[in-house]
């Protein structure tokens, strides 16, 4: 039996934000940093890049139970799209001095990717295939919302 815990079915796009990095400007070229108490709300335990992304491709379309995420384009523009089983939201990522903050369990995926571009991604997990969420409905049903009038992001 799956074990979730109750609270994390109230993650809903209001907790989703844009956090601004400490930005140095300089003419021989700009600087911005992270640091995991300023800037990141939770525990890094992992970091990965999404990169070579082929025109067109989608990645993502799946939640996770409990890992959240603060994605960062570092170069180029991609876009998120977040649901949280009741509505959708589309975000454009484009600058390297701002990331977006996802909270877990809302359905997400990355799309739109512009040519050369770099998808930095905090977790505040390990990898886990189990924290997974795969299939939309599940989502649904986890999110305590089965009227199936919600459509896949
Ligand atoms: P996945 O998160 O499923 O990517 P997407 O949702 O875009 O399809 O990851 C793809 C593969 O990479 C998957 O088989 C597991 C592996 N992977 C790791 O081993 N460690 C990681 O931190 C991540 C994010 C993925």
């Amino acid at each position: 039996m799956e074990i979730v815990n109750p609270l994390i079915r109230r993650s809903t796009l209001d907790n989703v934000k844009i956090i601004d990095f400490p930005k140095i400007l300089d003419p021989r070229g700009n600087l911005s940093f992270l640091e995991e108490n300023a800037s990141v709300p939770f525990k890094i335990e992992r970091t990965y890049w999404i990169y070579d992304v082929p025109g067109g491709e989608i990645r993502g379309s799946h939640a996770f139970k409990n890992n959240c995420e603060l994605i960062v384009a570092l170069s180029g523009s991609f876009d998120v799209c977040l649901n949280d089983g009741f509505s959708e939201r589309k975000i454009p990522l484009n600058r390297s001095y701002y990331g977006l903050y996802v909270p877990e369990m809302l359905w997400r995926k990355l799309e739109n990717f512009s040519t050369n571009s770099l998808a930095l991604v905090l977790s505040s997990t390990v990898y886990d295939e189990n924290d997974y969420i795969r299939d939309y409905d599940h989502f649904l049903t986890l999110k305590a919302n089965k009227n199936g009038s919600n459509r896949s992001v």
